[in-house]
């Protein structure tokens, strides 16, 4: 198996750059500021300032990174900053939540869930990925097939209960992605110990996942579509949310994509 070597490093992505990645996540995290102001009650005045406050950051960072050609080290430490305050933020707000000190229109597990992705971008910007492409594929698909199988999850209780039959749709899609990713859970459980110098069941399971990421972007991108005629009941605050996840299904089909070809490479 060939070792990768990424230059720089990039963790969590093995494909384009680091900038690139930062391109992808700060349009993100602005989006998750968003929706967690959208979603705060109305006399919680100082927590949505602050997501307004953490929405034109990153706004102002997207720019930055949309701006530039390589990240240098003073926008790398602003990036750093930047997320780690919206993860302090996210955890606060989660904390105040299962306190029951605040009640919001968010779910605790959606927190948690953005929370996960920030803190995946920091990593990304700290550490880099695993250079091992059996380490670095699995452990991108444990944390995509989770944010997907979430999403679902998300999706279906955002729903009007009249929308029996696309509820039908998101019951098949969470029961699917619940086993993919205790699947993957299993393989990564197996290539850790193992340490194996190939792996042909995780080249098979990756093309099933790569299959049903795919289904699962074409249905995110029909609700957007829908909730955009106005021919979906929801309670979805905004329809950029079903956008948004739909972009991440995208991001989670290019990195894991990546990957693949690179697992192709290792085997001849
Ligand atoms: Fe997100
Ligand atoms: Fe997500």
């Amino acid at each position: 198996m060939q070792r990768l070597l990424v230059e720089p490093p990039v963790g969590g992505v093995l494909v384009g750059s680091l900038l690139d990645a930062a391109r992808f996540w700060t349009r993100i995290l602005k989006e998750h500021a968003l929706f967690i102001r959208l979603g705060l009650p109305a006399d919680q005045v100082e927590l949505r300032a602050e997501a307004q406050a953490f929405f034109d950051l990153f706004e102002e960072l997207e720019t930055r990174v949309n701006e530039v050609q390589s990240i240098d080290p003073g926008l790398l430490q602003d990036l750093i900053d930047a997320v780690n305050g919206i993860i302090a933020f996210k955890r606060r707000l989660l904390g105040l939540q299962v306190e029951c000190k605040i009640a919001p229109c968010l779910y605790p597990l959606l927190v948690d869930h953005i929370t996960r992705e920030a803190v995946n971008f920091l990593n990304l910007l700290k550490d880099g990925a695993p250079e091992d492409p059996l380490d670095a594929i699995l452990a991108i698909e444990v944390f995509w097939l989770r944010q997907m199988k979430e999403h679902i999850e998300f999706v279906r209780g955002l729903l009007d209960p009249s929308e029996r039959l696309l509820i039908v749709e998101t019951d098949a899609f969470s029961a699917t992605f619940s086993r993919l990713l205790e699947e993957a859970r299993d393989l990564a459980s197996m290539n850790f110990q193992a340490q194996p110098d190939s792996f042909n069941t995780v080249t098979r399971f990756t093309d099933t996942a790569l299959e049903n990421l795919t289904r699962l972007r074409d249905f995110k991108a029909a609700a957007h579509e829908l909730a955009l005629l106005c021919q979906l009941l929801s309670i979805v605050s905004t329809p950029l949310l079903l956008d948004h996840i739909r972009r991440e299904a995208d991001r989670a089909l290019v990195e894991i994509g990546a990957l693949r070809e690179l697992l192709d490479g290792g085997e001849e």
